[in-house]
């Protein structure tokens, strides 16, 4: 039994506007509602616990999306606090040692081949895993003028994706531990690293992108359509 929790509370303030990223129309549905598909698409997955915001007019209130149990509980300030937040209201029934998918509302191009490899690599690892690219790009570190001073190597560099695949007790250990320690999580993999741990990269497509800026959107937008969808 696998469950996915997707926080879905954030506000959007790169993107700018008045509704939040997640709610707008991409390739005729709420932007939030391909990211949920895709989760639920592959058959080890029962159901989503969506984190929103507290008194969020835009959630669409589904209780079920492609005949699976869609379920929804307040995120709070951050996107860590949104995802333990997600964990602690996931039904009883699921375990402890039971794997739990994180993937972000902002990311509707998830691919189902890789959402399959991330699942079939993670649950046959004895941490987890997570999507990720590595870093194309030449990396520039800038002086404090904002002036080229050195050339990073990017050898072993990689862009951490959603979804990332843990156990559900070891996750929310480790970002409640993150969380008392002052430190911001900025995805899942990050908070079991600090505790030793070493979560196994799974390569991911690079159109797997997170809308965070208009033109992210008009890019989904082809995405998707390549896709048939
Ligand atoms: N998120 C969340 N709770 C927060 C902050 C973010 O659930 N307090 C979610 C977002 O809704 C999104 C995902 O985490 O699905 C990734 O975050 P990001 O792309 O940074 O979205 P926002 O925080 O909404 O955007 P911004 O940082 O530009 O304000
Ligand atoms: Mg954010």
């Amino acid at each position: 039994m696998t469950w996915a929790v997707v926080p879905a509370a954030g506000q959007g303030r790169r993107f700018g506007g008045e509704t939040p990223k997640q709610y707008l129309t991409l390739a005729g549905r709420p932007l939030i509602e391909h990211s949920l598909l895709a989760v639920l698409s592959h058959d080890d997955v029962d159901g989503v616990m969506v984190a929103v915001a507290a008194d969020d007019p835009w959630w669409p209130g589904w209780r079920e999306l492609g005949g699976k149990p869609v379920l929804t509980c307040v995120g709070g300030g951050e996107r860590a606090d949104s995802v333990l937040a997600g964990l602690q209201a996931l039904p009883a029934s699921v375990s402890e040692d039971q794997w739990v998918l994180v993937h972000d509302a902002a990311r509707p191009c998830l691919h189902a081949d890789d959402l399959a490899r991330l699942l079939a690599i993670g649950q046959a690892h004895p941490v987890g895993a997570l999507l990720a690219a590595p870093v194309r790009d030449t990396l520039k570190r800038a002086d404090a003028t904002g002036h080229s001073q050195s050339t990073e190597p990017r050898d072993g560099l990689w862009r951490a994706l959603t979804p990332q695949l843990f156990r559900r007790g070891g996750l929310t250990r480790a970002l409640l531990a993150a969380l008392h320690a002052g430190i911001k999580a900025t995805d899942e993999a990050m908070a079991l690293e600090r505790l030793g741990l070493r979560p196994c990269l799974v390569e991911g497509r690079e159109d797997n992108l997170k809308v965070t800026t208009p033109a992210d959107l008009a890019l989904a937008e082809f995405i998707l359509s390549r896709a048939g969808k």
